[in-house]
């Protein structure tokens, strides 16, 4: 049976390709989900793809993957900086998870250079675009292989 992987997006990111595309390109959240799920399929793994606005969604998919899957890939978005609700989720967690940003948030406002969830991804990508998320898939299968 496949792999799963839970790809899970915060607040905002529904209007990928709309907002800011100075800052976060102009691919959508549904350009996204392809790569994502072409990326993972020539792995052989299988993508559950998501986005919320609501903090509590995001916490209730952690626990379902818990229970379901073999890694997280995530964009907190906005919660990145303020969860620490969302990082313990994670650490209840014991398989890989990977955070990623499109953004480079370190070279951005103050107030983004602190993220709660670094304190348990096993890896950070930021800055690379939307090309993230493919280079997160790709890092996930070399670490469940
Ligand atoms: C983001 C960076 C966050 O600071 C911001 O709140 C986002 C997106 C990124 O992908 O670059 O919504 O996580």
């Amino acid at each position: 049976m496949a792999k799963i992987i839970y790809v899970l997006n915060g607040p905002n990111l529904n209007l990928l390709g709309k907002r800011e595309p100075e800052i976060y390109g102009s691919q959508t959240l549904d350009d996204v989900q392809a790569l994502c799920e072409t990326t993972a399929g020539r792995d052989g793994l299988q993508v559950v793809f998501r986005q919320s606005n609501a903090e509590h969604e995001l916490i209730g998919w952690i626990h379902e993957a818990r229970e379901t899957a073999s890694g997280i890939v995530i964009n907190p978005a906005a919660y990145t900086h303020t969860s620490v609700a969302i990082l313990d989720a994670l650490s209840a967690c014991t398989f890989p998870v990977i955070e990623v940003h499109i953004s480079n948030i370190h070279k951005r406002e103050s107030f983004r250079h602190h993220s709660y969830v670094s304190a348990r991804a096993d890896a950070v990508i930021a800055g690379c675009g939307v090309e993230g998320y493919r280079l997160a898939m790709l890092h996930m299968a070399s670490r469940l292989s």
